[in-house]
């Protein structure tokens, strides 16, 4: 399947990841431990994610003397956008990593028959001035069938942000999803942590971990 390896598709192989997995995809593990595996997978795909943002050199006095050093360059502003409400167990860690960041919620639920995003909520602005110099980076632990996912691209392609500017978060993909994001948008970046076998009829997953939102937030009926 060559949109599968496209190099823009990069699955995080990290021996924490494959650790973290399968604490998450245990249905047995309480909610706690759900949580703090989720973080800690967010926290190394983030740092992926944004392993090339511009630096801008600078000179600082240490207590001994003055050095060269480099800073997060301010020529481009940083916004992480959870997709709801899975994505903020991502942008909570994003936010940590990269405290000056702009956190822009998109809330959007599955229509359960035809599995299309119903829009909810956006909080981003009608407008953005300079949006070539805004890096966008979107959040959602579960990239499926892909739908959300592609409408949080459009949104943001629409209102400007270029391409080459965003990058598309997930811990867990479907191929369906992965294929959707790169044929429509072949220069997307997408950081996964794994790809899985597929979906099943009622668009989970599989073997996947069930459904994050309820996993995270506790409203998982056993
Ligand atoms: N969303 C989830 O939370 N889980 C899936 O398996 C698919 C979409």
């Amino acid at each position: 399947m060559t949109t599968l390896n496209n190099k823009n598709v990069t699955v995080v192989n990290h021996p924490l990841c494959e650790h973290n997995l399968s604490v998450i995809r245990d249905k047995n593990i309480n909610s706690d431990g759900f949580k703090n595996s989720m973080k800690r997978l967010a926290t190394i795909l983030v740092l992926e994610a944004t392993r090339n943002l511009p630096l801008k050199e600078f000179t600082v006095q240490t207590p001994i003397t003055t050095c060269k050093t480099n800073k997060i360059s301010d020529e481009y502003k940083i916004i992480f956008a959870p997709i709801l409400r899975a994505g903020l167990a991502i942008s909570d860690v994003a936010s940590e990593i990269i405290p000056d960041a702009s956190i822009q919620h998109v809330g959007m639920y599955r229509d359960e028959q035809t599995l299309e995003p119903v829009w909810y909520y956006d909080k981003t602005p009608v407008k953005y001035n300079d949006p070539e110099h805004i890096k966008v980076f979107i959040l959602d632990p579960m990239l499926a069938t892909g739908n959300s996912a592609h409408a949080a691209v459009s949104l943001f392609l629409k209102k400007g942000i270029l391409i080459e500017n965003l990058v598309f978060i997930s811990i867990l993909s479907a191929p369906n999803g992965i294929e959707l994001l790169t044929k429509d948008f072949p220069y997307l970046k997408i950081i996964t942590a794994k790809i899985d076998e597929a979906l099943n009829s009622r668009g989970y997953i599989v073997p996947g971990l069930g459904d994050a939102g309820d996993r995270l937030f506790n409203t998982f009926e056993k």
